[in-house]
């Protein structure tokens, strides 16, 4: 396993998820860099993503050349790491550094230490008491004492150990090393924010935390169903090959005038021919959508040649192809047996979950190792839903709530923590579907919920 992947997985199974609940606000953070020739900016910019920070380019009045920054030249690059007193000075500023608890340090290595522009930053503001995260990029050099020969200039913040990061370091990588020192909130992987609707992935992607599933949906019906979502607001899709509405779910997408990055698609690889040859079929995955890249592809279930499809998944992710990888239809036996055989962690496990079939050994186990849990026939699935949105003590507490049974079951998920993915072809249902932020069940209402777990599967894999 790589050790980005070991290290999350360690932290995660020590934080052993707590019950999500709306994450904590955490102090503002403002991600800052110097580069020249992007490398350090890439990686600033994903991690500001992570976190949601706000950013600031340190911008020299003067810009660099070519010739500026051919080093052993004895050019302007060289000339100034030669002299400790070197100040180049900087175009514009902070606009309120006193609102940032924590502030990432971002600049490229030269000759084994910060460009002088770093110490021309770090004496422009009172940075007293705030916490400082260096990190540089280089072509080889690690980080050496650079970050630390930067700690006299701003001796009373609190400066984190930095760390190095090589051109095209992944996304994963880069939140691994949030994770890891402690700037991304403990605990902030799987915990689902009810504000904004999403829940962090150990990717490091968003991911909303309800949408539509389109098992059965006909392309005609498909199209119509992820059209109504997106107009109604939500942003989650679930397909795959098998289903065979990929080309649909991509169309719509397309034509909703939404932007591509707030819509996350997942879609499945299927045992058989897919897992046999998976880098064709995540191809045709990639070309039927036809939406660029995927946000998130998962196994559909366990088969022959899994974790070889995996794999193939796990390249596609270095490509940028795929986001982020979960598995479908994985419990705790089978998980045990197939993680410590691949590199990347799922960021989710889909399985079927309803009050009747609940799932409550899984789920903590799952959401202990930092995996995201998604559940699929929310309402007990075709022949049991009309059952299952009867049942006396669900509709008792939705007519207390002012609300339909299928709102008081997704509500019950999310509370739980787990991703809705309710399937629906009628406009109307998927509205209501998207409606479970006016209402929030009591302890006691999940108690009573919970009490209906029958251990009931209706489906099998
Ligand atoms: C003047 C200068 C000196 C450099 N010195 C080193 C060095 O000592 N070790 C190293 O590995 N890379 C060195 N590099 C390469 C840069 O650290 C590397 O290309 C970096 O990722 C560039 O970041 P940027 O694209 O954000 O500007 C140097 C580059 C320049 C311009």
């Amino acid at each position: 396993m790589k050790r980005a992947v070991i290290l999350l997985l360690a932290l995660c199974l020590c934080l052993a998820i707590a019950p999500p609940a709306a994450a904590d606000a955490p102090g503002k953070t403002l991600v800052v860099w110097f580069s020249c020739t992007g490398t350090t900016q890439a990686v600033a910019e994903t991690a500001a993503d992570i976190l949601g920070a706000d950013t600031y380019e340190i911008v020299p009045i003067q810009p660099y050349t070519d010739a500026d920054l051919a080093y052993y030249t004895g050019g302007r690059a060289d000339q100034e790491q030669a002299d400790p007193s070197a100040r180049p000075a900087i175009s514009g500023g902070v606009e309120d550094m006193a609102q940032y608890d924590t502030v990432l340090l971002g600049y490229p290595i030269w000759h084994g230490q910060a460009p002088r522009i770093i110490s021309t930053f770090l004496e422009s503001y009172d940075l007293s008491g705030k916490t400082i995260l260096p990190f540089c990029t280089s072509h080889s050099s690690g980080i050496g004492s650079s970050a630390d020969d930067l700690h006299a200039l701003a001796p009373d913040a609190v400066w984190l150990d930095g760390t190095r990061f090589a051109a095209g370091a992944s996304r994963e990588e880069i939140a691994a090393w949030l994770d890891g020192s402690g700037i991304r909130a403990a605990g902030a992987v799987g915990v689902f924010d009810f504000e904004k609707r999403t829940v962090m992935l150990n990717s490091g992607y968003e991911m909303p935390i309800l949408g539509l599933g389109t098992y059965s949906l006909s392309d005609e019906e498909c199209y119509a169903s992820v059209t109504a979502l997106l107009q109604a607001g939500g942003r989650l899709i679930d397909t795959a090959y098998m289903y065979g509405n990929e080309a649909a779910v991509g169309r719509a997408v397309r034509d909703s005038g939404v932007p591509r990055e707030e819509i996350f698609v997942i879609t499945k690889l299927y045992p058989g021919a897919q897992y046999d040859q998976p880098e064709a079929a995540i191809q045709e995955a990639l070309d039927k959508l036809d939406i660029g890249y995927i946000d998130m592809m998962l196994l559909h279930h366990p088969g022959e040649n899994d974790v070889q499809a995996y794999k193939a998944m796990e390249q596609a992710v270095a490509e940028g192809k795929i986001h982020s990888l979960g598995l479908s239809n994985w419990y705790v036996e089978e998980l045990e047996e197939f993680l410590p055989q691949v590199d990347i962690m799922p960021a989710l496990v889909q399985n079927e979950i309803h009050p009747y079939y609940q799932e409550n050994d899984v789920i903590p186990y799952i959401q202990g190792l930092g995996i995201v849990v998604q559940g699929w026939y929310p309402f007990g699935g075709r022949g049991y839903t009309a059952d299952l949105l009867g049942n006396e003590t669900i509709s008792a507490i939705a007519a207390d709530h002012g609300v339909s049974s299928a709102q008081v079951i997704l509500r019950w998920d999310l509370q739980k923590g787990v991703v809705v993915i309710p399937g629906s072809s009628d406009p109307d249902h998927i509205r209501e579907n998207l409606d479970l932020f006016g209402f929030a069940l009591t302890d006691d209402e999940m108690g009573r919920i919970n009490a209906l777990d029958r251990g009931e599967k209706h489906d099998w894999y």
